[in-house]
């Protein structure tokens, strides 16, 4: 364990989260299939668990988004790159995101698909800072609720780094 970091959910309560998610989406989707998109980089670990997990048959797709900047405050302008190249026109969209955190990012991204004409669309993030939302986002599948503290591990970094790690930890930014 790094000195700086205070543990959150350890690996175990992340997967039996993970599970409950994936068993409730693949309910609401049985008989159907599905187009994930998966927001890199913070949901390349979460979409991963997600999607194996999942009793439906299931794309995976990935586009990169980032508030701009390298610092533990977002600057509020979310910038897409390396677009998803499959038709989603009459699909079922599920837009995957580790944290929802103002919520620019997946508001951005709804509109952004919504405009793509998929049969339905909807969001699941694994963490929710609701304390800190200043836009208008549905989520459609939620793992947990989180304080407004800064979160790292499983996929979420802090300057590029802990992303690695297999539990989410809160991180002292100073
Ligand atoms: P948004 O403010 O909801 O658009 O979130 C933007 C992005 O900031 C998320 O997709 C994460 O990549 C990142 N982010 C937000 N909160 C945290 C955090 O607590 N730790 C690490 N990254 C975060
Ligand atoms: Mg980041």
């Amino acid at each position: 364990m790094y000195q700086e970091l205070q543990p959150l959910f350890d690996e175990t309560s992340i997967q039996g989260k993970v599970k409950e998610l994936a068993d409730r989406i693949s309910r609401d989707y049985a008989g159907t299939e599905i187009v994930i998109i998966c927001v890199l980089k913070a949901a390349a670990l979460f979409s991963a668990d997600l999607a194996r997990l999942l009793g439906i048959p299931s794309r995976i797709v990935f586009v990169s988004a980032s508030s701009y900047g390298n610092s533990a405050v977002s600057t509020g302008e979310v910038v897409i790159k390396n677009d998803i190249e499959v038709d989603i026109s009459g699909k079922h969209v599920l837009i995957v995101d580790t944290i929802a955190d103002s919520g620019r990012t997946l508001a951005v991204l709804a509109d952004h698909y919504g405009k793509r004409g998929p049969k339905t669309l909807k969001t699941a993030v694994l963490l929710n800072k609701q304390a800190r939302r200043t836009v208008d986002v549905r989520l459609d599948y939620v793992g947990f609720e989180v304080p407004d503290l800064f979160i790292v591990g499983y996929g979420l970094d802090y300057a590029e780094t802990y992303r690695n790690l297999p539990y989410l930890a809160v991180i002292k930014t100073g």
